[in-house]
Order: C-alpha cells, then structure tokens, then sequence
C-alpha cells in the first residue's frame, strides 16, 4: 500500500486565498488594514527567509506588514520597548517576534511583554493557558495547521489514538491540547520516552516534531496511519557541497505503511503562515469590536 501524499502547500494557498477574500470586509467595517508585525533580531538565515517570506503573504492577502529588524547585539530593554509602542499602535493587530533570539535576550520576558490580545503566534502564557482550560485565544500557527490537514483528510478525530513526538512549547505541547479538545487519546513521546517505536505503533495519528533527521522509521507506523511530519531539517545532499532538506520521519518507508502522509517540504511547512494571516485577521475583528 502506498500512502496519499497530504498537500499541505495547496491547502495553505487555499486558506491564504480565503483569508483575503475576507479582507474586504474588515476594511469596509474599520477603515483600514488588518495589521501584523515582524521583528526580526539578528541575521539567522533561517529567520530571514521566513520573515521575508511573512512580509510578501501578509502584502498578497491584502493586509499590512511592518517589519522590524534590529542588529544580533540589540537589548533585552530595547526589544521590549519595541514590543510596548506595536501593544500600543492600532494599526497593529498581530505582533511576532521570530525565535530563536540571541542569548543575551530571555525570551520568555519578550513573550510576556506582548498583549495577549496581539499575540497571533499564541506564545503568551495567557493564551497557553486559554488554550489548556478550552477558551478562546491564539493558537500556535504550525499545531493548529497540524490539525486543520488531520481534520481535513479524517473530519472526526473523535476517539483516535494519536502519539505526538517531541515536547516543545512552539509544537509538541500545544499539539497535544489541540488533539485532546478534538477528543483523541494523546501521547506525548519525547527523548527518555522508553520503546520509542512501539509507542508510535500504537497510533491512528503521529505527529513529529523532534528536529531529527528522518527519526521516525516505516516498521514504527501502524499500518493506515496519518503522519503529519513538522521536521525541516537541512542535510547534506546528492553532490559536493548540496544540501536537502528532510523531515522527522523516514519518507521513503513511512510512505509505504501509512495512510496518508505530509511531505517536506510542501506539508506542514507552508500551512504556518496560512494560518499566522488567519490568526492576524482574526485579532483584527476582535480589536476593532
Ligand atoms: N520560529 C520557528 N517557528 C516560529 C513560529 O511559529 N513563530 C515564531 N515567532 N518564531 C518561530
């Protein structure tokens, strides 16, 4: 059995798509744009081309977009300044501060200093905790892309057993309260999880998110079962000096097992800033009443 390929790159076109044609009427009601800000600090290549890319969608969907970008040796004061003037500017309805920062910045005190009801990336402990007890706040953008292709390819997750690998704060975790509200029994496995393999054998739905080249292998994946693959990992390709770039779980094998499965890139990748802009216009409308 070969598994379906999830297009996540023509699902987020998609919701870009939706997320524009709604523009309009935010524009009709509050007179202006929907408003999101980037602040980059520091020249992480990796950053860079996200926020670059941020910028072009957030301008393609119709909304506006002020990029900060602040030189690698900038304070922790100065960010957070920042920070307070886009809280207090209602041209602004969504503010990101890419991660990582440089060392010198403590990046739970940047986090803390964003209005919780500006924070689209739903970083703020405010909004982990609305989204743990089940209130309405923002959802990290890459789980929740996670579970709009899970949903799609599925509908009812009601029931399912679903294993997430990793424990981050930007994936693992919020992943997990987002399959537990749709009713899934949720594991989360991590790097002292004991029986790796047989633990994701277990799963309806597996979800990677440990930054491990290729990790997950064909013979852990039940037979049938949803893979949705958040790893982007940069390795060594085919000729002197090429790179690739491969998710957390084996390709090649796991597409042979599975039910479906999302490939890098063009899966998961794409849909986090589909649903950045789909959280942006959503702060809009609740900030302008
Ligand atoms: N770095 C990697 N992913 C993200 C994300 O979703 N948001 C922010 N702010 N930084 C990131």
């Amino acid at each position: 059995m070969t598994a379906q390929i999830i297009d996540g790159k023509a699902f987020a076109g998609d919701l870009r798509a939706k997320v524009a044609a709604m523009v309009p009427a935010f524009r009709a009601k509050a007179g202006r744009a929907p408003g999101l800000a980037v602040v980059l600090v520091g020249e992480d290549p990796a950053s860079q081309v996200y926020v670059r890319n941020k910028h072009k969608m957030t301008i393609e969907a119709g909304m506006e977009s002020f990029e900060h970008r602040l030189p690698a040796d900038t304070s922790q004061d100065a960010l957070i300044a920042l920070v307070h003037q886009l809280n207090a500017d209602p041209s602004v309805d969504g503010i990101l501060v890419q991660l990582p920062l440089p060392r010198q910045i403590d990046e739970s005190a940047v986090l803390a200093a964003i209005d919780p009801d500006k924070d689209v990336d739903g970083f703020h402990v405010v909004n982990v905790g609305r989204l743990s007890t089940g209130m309405a706040g923002y959802v990290p953008c890459t789980p929740l892309g996670c579970v709009m292709l899970l949903k799609d390819r599925l509908g009812d997750l009601s029931g399912k057993d679903a294993v997430v690998i990793g424990r981050s704060n930007i994936v693992g975790k919020p992943m997990a309260q987002l399959l537990l509200a749709e009713n899934c029994t949720v594991t989360v496995a991590h790097s002292r999880t004991a029986n790796l393999p047989e633990v994701v054998r277990r799963a309806d739905i597996v979800v990677a998110a440990v930054g491990r080249p290729e990790m997950v292998k064909g013979d852990w994946i039940k037979p049938g079962a949803i893979v949705i693959d958040v790893g982007i990992n940069r390795v060594p390709g085919a000729g002197p000096g090429k790179t690739k770039l491969v998710g957390d779980v084996d390709f090649a094998e796991a597409v042979e097992v599975a039910g479906a499965i999302t490939p890098v890139p063009g899966g998961v990748g794409p849909m986090t800033i589909a649903v950045l802009l789909r959280n942006t216009l959503v702060a809009a409308h609740r900030l302008a009443g």
